[in-house]
C-alpha cells in the first residue's frame, strides 16, 4: 500500500512531464518503476494527476502536491455541479489561446452554446469506450456487466463501460472479445465500411486500432494492408492481429517517406494521419500546454502530403477516407478543400451525419464531411471526409 499520499506520488509523472515527457509516458513509467502499487491506487494516481492538468491555470497554492490536491479538488466539485465554474472562466483558463481561431462552431446563437458545451467536456473525466467483436455487443455486456449500449448507429458495438474491472487482465479481452476503442474511432471504421473480399489499405495502422474494425468487418475475407512508418507500432499490430484471430491483414512498413510502401491498386484507403490531438484534450489534457499552433500547421501540411500520395494507389470507383482526432480547421475542412481542389478526378462523397453529430444540422452543415464533437458523442473529437475515384 502507498505509504504517503497519493498526492505526493503523482508528483513524479507530474515532474517527469515538466521535463518533456508526455503524461501517459509517465504514468507508464510510474506503474513501471512501481509494480507494487495497487490497482485502486494506480486509478487514483492517474485521476490526480489528469486533475491537475484540466485545472492547472486555477492553481493557486506554491508546492506542487498541495496544487494537485486542490485540482482534485476542483475536479470533484465540477463533477458535481458543473456550473459551479462560469462559462467565461472556463474560456479563458481551460484552454490555450491560440486555439480559438482554428474552432468553427457554427453559426450563433447556438453556436456560442456549443463552444462552452464543449469547454465543460473536457474538463470531465471522459468515458470508457469498448468494441465489441461485430453483433456481439449485447453478450459481451452481460459478461462483463456495468456496460451501456452506444445508441449512435454508426457505432454498432460500441459500450460504454463503467465498471472498475481492469479489463486488460480480463478472459474476454485476452480471449480477443473486445477492443478498448473510443466511439469516435469506431465510426471512421463504420464508414469506411470495407466488403468481404475487397482490397483495403490502412496507411497510417499505427498499433491497428482501426485495422482490427477494418478486418473485422471484412470478415477475415479479402486483404488488408497495414502501413505506417514506425516498426514498433506495427509489431504491435501484429500482436493485436493475433489475440483477435483475424489473419486477412499484410504489413507494408512505410520506410522511405516519398516512395509508396505497394503498388497495389485499393477498393478503399484510409488515411488516419497524424494529427494535433485536439480531438483527445479531454482523455490527455497534458496535451493542451504542449500543443502548439505551428505543430497543427506542420502537420497540416504532412496530413495534404500523405493523402496526395495516396491518391494514385485507389481502383476506379475505390474510396479514400481522410480521418483525424483534431477539430482545428487547418487540419480538417482547409485539408479537404485544398485535396479536392487538387484532385478533380476524386468525388467528394456525402457523408450521412449521425444523430448526435448532426449539429448544426444538415441544412447548414457541410455534407461532404463530419466533424464528431466530444460533447455531443460523449468521446473523442474527430474529422471525417471521403472520395471516390470517379
Ligand atoms: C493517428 S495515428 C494512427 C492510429 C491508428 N490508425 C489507430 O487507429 O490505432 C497516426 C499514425 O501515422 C503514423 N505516421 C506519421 N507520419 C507518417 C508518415 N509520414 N507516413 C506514414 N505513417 C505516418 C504514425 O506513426 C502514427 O502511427
Amino acid at each position: 500500500m502507498p505509504t504517503h499520499s497519493i498526492f505526493n506520488y503523482a508528483v513524479e509523472p507530474i515532474r517527469q512531464w515538466k521535463e518533456g515527457m508526455n503524461a501517459d509516458a509517465a504514468l507508464r513509467d510510474f506503474m513501471k518503476r512501481h509494480p507494487q502499487f495497487p490497482q485502486p491506487g494506480r486509478e487514483k494516481l492517474i485521476r490526480a494527476v489528469f486533475a491537475y492538468f484540466r485545472w492547472m491555470h486555477w492553481l493557486e497554492k506554491d508546492r506542487l502536491p498541495e496544487q494537485i490536491e486542490a485540482a482534485s479538488v476542483i475536479q470533484a466539485k465540477f463533477t458535481s455541479d458543473p456550473r459551479s465554474i462560469k462559462d467565461q472562466t472556463l474560456a479563458a483558463r481551460a484552454v490555450p489561446e491560440w486555439v480559438w481561431p482554428e474552432l468553427d462552431f457554427g453559426p450563433e446563437p447556438e453556436g456560442e452554446a456549443r463552444k462552452f458545451a464543449w469547454l465543460r467536456s473536457l474538463q470531465k473525466t471522459p468515458p470508457l469506450w469498448l468494441r465489441a467483436r461485430p453483433g456481439t455487443a449485447p453478450a459481451l455486456a452481460k459478461t462483463l456487466g456495468h456496460c451501456t449500449p452506444a445508441t449512435d448507429p454508426l457505432g454498432p458495438d460500441a459500450l460504454h463501460y463503467t465498471g472498475a474491472a481492469d479489463l486488460y487482465r480480463s478472459t474476454p479481452f485476452e480471449a480477443g472479445a473486445f477492443e478498448i476503442q473510443d466511439l469516435a474511432s469506431q465510426i471512421v471504421g463504420t464508414i469506411c465500411a470495407p466488403q468481404p473480399g475487397e482490397t483495403w489499405w490502412d496507411a497510417c495502422a499505427g498499433e491497428g486500432g482501426k485495422s482490427l474494425h477494418l478486418a473485422d468487418q471484412m470478415q477475415n475475407k479479402g486483404t488488408l494492408w497495414c502501413s505506417d512508418r514506425s516498426i514498433r507500432r506495427l509489431d504491435n499490430l501484429k500482436r493485436r492481429f493475433s489475440r483477435a484471430k483475424l489473419f486477412n491483414y499484410r504489413l507494408a512498413p512505410w520506410e522511405k517517406p516519398d516512395a509508396l510502401p505497394t503498388r497495389t491498386k485499393f477498393d478503399g484507403i484510409l488515411v488516419d494521419a497524424p494529427c494535433s490531438g485536439v480531438g483527445t484534450w479531454a482523455r490527455n489534457p497534458d496535451a493542451r500546454w504542449t500543443t502548439t499552433l505551428k505543430d497543427v500547421q506542420e502537420l497540416a501540411t504532412v496530413q495534404l502530403q500523405l493523402l496526395n500520395k495516396v491518391a494514385g494507389s485507389l481502383k476506379p470507383g475505390g474510396r479514400l477516407v481522410y480521418a483525424v482526432c483534431t477539430i482545428t480547421r487547418s487540419e480538417t475542412t482547409a485539408v479537404a478543400a485544398a485535396f479536392s481542389a487538387a484532385h478533380p478526378e476524386l468525388e467528394p462523397l456525402a457523408l450521412t451525419a449521425s444523430p448526435a453529430a448532426d449539429n448544426p444540422p444538415s441544412a447548414v452543415r457541410d455534407p461532404y464531411s463530419l466533424t464528431l464533437w466530444p460533447q455531443e458523442h460523449n468521446a473523442n473529437g474527430m474529422f471525417i471526409a471521403a472520395w471516390r475515384l470517379r
